[in-house]
């Protein structure tokens, strides 16, 4: 298979190589969605909890992949600033509301220390809901993430700094529209740490 082509614009901004093309991950993300709706569509409501900011893209097409009743309900949790490496999960404002009884699946668009899906399924696993699930986009091979219990993974990757579809470094790059390695001599940081 060639290599995906990567845009001049994002080659320009410090994008190093294409990791999951668009059509790769759409077609990840319909199979993930269809799955969900085999597994949960029961009559019961549907929640959704993607985690705020960077899951907000994968949440939003995992959604339209779900051809059934399916609720949002956002949570905040911050883990990383202007590094890239994991500083542990702060959850800010308030969990879901309303949970018991219903199917509920956390949705993030990476897993990479596990902390803040951690953090989440403890504080969300208390709120009586019928099921709970976590599902990820992106899961990277380290120890801590791959013993992080999580029902449904799309791509496992190396373990790699990434951006774009919701990912960012520093705010930046949640608008290209596929998974990239960034150059990290580009934004003068020589190796991940
Ligand atoms: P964890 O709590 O260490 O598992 O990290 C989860 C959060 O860290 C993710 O939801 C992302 O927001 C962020 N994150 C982890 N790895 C990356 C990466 O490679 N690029 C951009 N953000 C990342
Ligand atoms: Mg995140």
């Amino acid at each position: 298979m060639n290599a995906p082509v990567l845009p001049g614009y994002w080659q320009e901004q410090g994008i190093e190589r294409v990791l999951l093309d668009e059509a790769t991950i759409a077609a990840r993300v319909r199979e993930l969605g269809e799955q969900l709706c085999n597994e949960l569509d029961d009559g019961r409501e549907i929640v959704l909890i993607p985690v705020l900011t960077g899951a907000i893209i994968f949440a939003a097409d995992l959604m339209r992949a779900m051809p059934t009743r399916v609720r949002f309900s956002l949570v905040s949790v911050a883990s990383y600033g202007a590094a890239i490496t994991s500083q542990g999960a702060v959850r800010s404002g308030a969990l879901p509301a309303n949970l018991a009884g219903k199917h509920v699946v956390i949705v993030d668009e990476i897993l990479d220390s596990g902390a803040t899906i951690r953090l989440l399924r403890k504080e969300i696993g208390e709120l009586n809901a019928q099921s709970l699930r976590v599902c990820v986009l992106l899961r990277k091979q380290n120890e801590k993430a791959l013993s992080t219990p999580c029902e449904m993974v799309g791509f496992d990757i190396p373990d790699i700094f990434v951006v774009g579809y919701g990912l960012d470094y520093d705010g930046s790059f949640r608008n290209m529209p596929f998974v990239g390695v960034l150059n990290l001599a580009s934004i003068g940081m020589g190796s991940k740490g």
